[in-house]
């Protein structure tokens, strides 16, 4: 069948264009089996792609075909917004609302959007691609990585949970979520700023986090709730947002600190509400400290561990570039790349934390592909364990060099899904 590949023009107000988007934004929603969006459901989401200058693309039927209408048979949006690589906030091309619809699936039609797509990103000079996935089988053929990883707790707050030795110098204080939002974004931008791994929000954030809108439901979120906690000083320097459950349980949807003291001061919080049993939350920090400053660590139960940030490298050196090196070396990396984008013998040499790339037709030392080099690129999976794996490839000793300068010690991670 002859698609109709297009791009939406988001500015466009003809009868015409608004019935495209609405049937676009209905055919993401049936993708992910949500329920039939409503009118204020539409209006914000278009605001929210109109902000953040979103690509939307779909596939239509052509028309005169049986069933062919303003709703497309595949979707696919991208924007950009930046991931902090460690040395820099890099541009990154944020890949979010695929979907195929169950009756066109296996047609190529997703492979059509996202390979246009990585090479409007070449093109732009993006250097990065990225998405959260809904399963892990999708997105290695196009050379994207598991880099971070989700990790969900339950914490058990019933009576004998008990910190060491903390006292939180500081407070907490709940507010009503649309007066905490400048304090929430406020907080999150510090901590994009100088958390490796960590992906810049959409502008749809602000909803969700004010609860001005659900976009899993419809009307307000009238559940989210806000603590903030203040440093000694009375500075905001970390969030909660989280909603009461069922049986005595608190949910955390999203959680930054900017110190260890403000970490355990939120936890402190969550833990001492009264008639809360267990607090959970889905993405609990590699070093959040709290564990270790209780006084019975098995009150932390992992509950859930897998991927969540997917990267794509679309531009070798000026990736490797702008993240850290933990050993000064030298050595040549060959990267496979079915799209041809990050393809090629690189020289990497590395010195005082910072590497120069240059290709080279010299031997490869270390061989992988793009999906491997998107994995290992915020260095929190270790070069060795994909060696045992079979997917890094090179002599055991050119491995170990490898490792030894691009494993680094401080952990990556990512807060946002998209
Ligand atoms: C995931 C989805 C968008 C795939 O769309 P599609 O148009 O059928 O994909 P394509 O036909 O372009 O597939 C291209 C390749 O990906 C593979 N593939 C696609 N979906 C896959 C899946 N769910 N699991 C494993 N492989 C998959 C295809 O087999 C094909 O592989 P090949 O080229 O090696 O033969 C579609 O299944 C879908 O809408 N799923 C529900 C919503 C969803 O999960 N979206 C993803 C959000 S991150």
């Amino acid at each position: 069948m002859d698609y109709d590949f297009a791009i939406l023009d988001l500015a466009d107000d003809s009868d015409d264009a608004s019935a495209r988007r609405r049937g676009w934004v209905g055919a993401v929603l049936r993708g992910f089996r949500d329920p039939r969006p409503d009118d204020e459901l539409i209006d914000r989401w278009v605001g929210h792609y109109r902000e953040d200058r979103v690509t939307v693309r779909g596939a239509w039927l052509p028309a005169g075909e049986f069933g062919a209408g303003p709703m497309p048979v595949a979707t696919y949006a991208s924007l950009d917004k930046t991931l902090n690589a460690g040395r820099e906030l890099l541009p990154l091309r944020m890949v979010t609302d695929v979907t195929t619809s169950a009756a066109h699936r296996r047609r190529g039609l997703l492979r059509r959007m996202i390979e246009d797509d990585l090479a409007d990103a070449v093109e732009q000079g993006v250097p990065m691609a990225a998405l959260t996935a809904s399963e892990a089988t999708i997105y290695g053929r196009w050379g994207f990585g598991p880099a971070t990883f989700r990790h969900a707790v339950e914490v058990h707050t019933t009576p004998g949970f008990a910190f060491r030795d903390f006292t939180d110098a500081g407070r907490v204080e709940l507010l009503e979520p649309i007066d905490a939002w400048p304090h929430v974004k406020a907080v999150f931008d510090a901590f994009h700023a100088r958390q490796r791994g960590s992906v810049e929000w959409p502008t749809q954030y602000q909803d969700i986090h004010t609860g001005a809108y659900d976009f899993n439901g419809s009307g307000s979120h009238r559940k989210i709730r806000v603590a903030l906690h203040l440093d000694q000083d009375g500075q905001v320097d970390g969030f909660a947002v989280f909603q009461h459950g069922e049986k005595d349980t608190v949910s955390v949807d999203e959680m930054a600190a900017l110190t260890p003291q403000a970490q355990l001061g939120l936890w402190s919080f969550l833990a001492a509400i009264d008639r809360v049993k267990t607090v959970s939350f889905g993405l609990f920090h590699p070093d959040d400290p709290l564990m270790w400053a209780l006084t019975d660590l098995n009150r932390v139960k992992t509950t859930e561990l897998q991927e969540f940030l997917w990267l794509r490298v679309l531009d070798v050196p000026r990736a490797l570039a702008a993240r850290p090196w933990a050993a000064d070396g030298a050595l040549v990396l060959e990267v496979d790349d079915p799209l041809g984008h990050a393809a090629g013998r690189y020289e990497v040499v590395t010195r005082d934390g910072v590497a120069e790339l240059v290709r080279t037709d010299a031997d490869a030392d270390v061989r992988l592909t793009s999906e491997m080099l998107g994995s290992l690129y915020l260095g929190g999976v270790p070069v060795l364990q994909l060696h045992r794996a079979g997917r890094v490839d090179g002599a055991p000793e050119a491995v170990r060099r490898f490792a030894a300068m691009a494993d680094l010690s401080e952990p990556a991670y990512n807060l946002t899904g998209f």
